[in-house]
């Protein structure tokens, strides 16, 4: 177990940025890793505190930033605040297990099952599905062995006191909570133009995220969920249960404007992940 963490970490540490470039810090060591080219920065300062020199000190570093572990990160937000198009790009930087409560919920729909069904009665009326259904999914889901060694993202869960309280009791908490921060207004036109292939899983929007060619415009998707009427139901909802996740987060938690470009939604997103990173990766080199 304790290699296939430190695998994980590395690997979390290897994976090449999305769009974002950054400059290296003073005090910090690039390190690369064994594959595709990727390089991520990690702080050093612990082991230069204790005199180490260039070679020990990176040895460390690494030792430090496999212990610690990887990411364990949720993003929340109200309905298309952008927490799947964010988790695209945080999934394709850091290697996370990216998962989804609404794609778990919408693939039990699509299976047929009795839980999908019962499910598809909640979603179409903007309410939350009852936790009978939903906290055993996103806990089986959670402890497989993937997430536990690459890391989480967890999008759109806890969304209430009840399934929070249900991961305290498991013990599971995240380095960093996410909140983005989208006005009520930019949401209904983001509902309403969003599209989904059904061949890639990748997320459209008819304005601001357009389709490539023809061949993937017409075979784009909407949700049954996704009309004006429903997204102020989901909207509801949201508020109602929003105060008790941040008062339960509090100490990771951190807002994120999201209603500038994708982009720079990730690079905000991006520095807060790697900062994350860097202290949990510095707390175990301290000790
Ligand atoms: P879920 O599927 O999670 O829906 P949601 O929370 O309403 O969020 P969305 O998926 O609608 O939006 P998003 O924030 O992912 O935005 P996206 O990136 O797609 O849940 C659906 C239902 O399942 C719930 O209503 C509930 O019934 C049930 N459910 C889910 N979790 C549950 C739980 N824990 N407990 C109980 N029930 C649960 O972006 C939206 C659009 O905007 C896209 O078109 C995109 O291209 C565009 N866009 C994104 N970012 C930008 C940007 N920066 N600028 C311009 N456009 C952008």
């Amino acid at each position: 177990m304790a290699s296939s963490t430190a695998a994980a970490a590395v690997s979390c540490l290897s994976t090449p940025p999305v769009t974002i470039e950054r400059s290296i810090p003073r005090g910090r060591l690039l390190f690369r890793g064994s594959h595709a080219g990727g390089s991520r920065p990690l702080r050093l300062n612990s082991a230069r505190r204790r005199g180490l020199s260039p070679a020990p000190r990176a040895a460390k570093a690494v030792e430090a930033a496999a212990k610690a572990g990887p990411l364990n990160v949720m993003i929340a937000g109200a309905p298309a605040s952008g927490k799947g198009t964010q988790c695209e790009l945080i999934k394709a930087k850091y290697g996370l297990v990216h998962i989804s409560a609404g794609d778990l919920l919408r693939a039990e729909i699509a299976a047929g099952s009795q839980n999908g069904k019962q499910a598809k009665e909640f979603m179409e009326k903007g309410q939350l599905v009852p936790d009978e259904i939903v906290v055993n999914m996103v806990k089986e889901r959670l402890l497989q062995s993937d997430a536990q060694e690459k890391g989480w993202l967890l999008d759109g869960y806890p969304r209430s006191n009840s399934q929070a309280m249900a991961l305290e009791t498991l013990g599971i908490r995240p380095d960093i909570f996410i909140l983005l921060d989208v006005p009520d207004e930019l949401l209904v036109e983001r509902v309403v133009g969003r599209r989904l292939d059904p061949v890639t899983g990748k997320i459209y929007h008819l304005k601001y995220s357009p389709p490539e060619n023809e061949e993937i415009a017409s075979r784009l998707t909407q949700r049954f969920d996704d009309t004006e009427e429903k997204v102020k139901l989901r909207l509801q909802t949201h508020y109602q249960n929003i105060e008790s996740l941040e008062s339960i987060y509090e100490d990771v938690i951190v807002k994120v404007k999201g209603d500038t470009t994708v982009d720079d939604v990730f690079a905000e997103i991006n520095k807060l992940l790697t900062s994350s990173f860097d202290k949990k990766t510095e707390m175990v080199a301290s000790t």
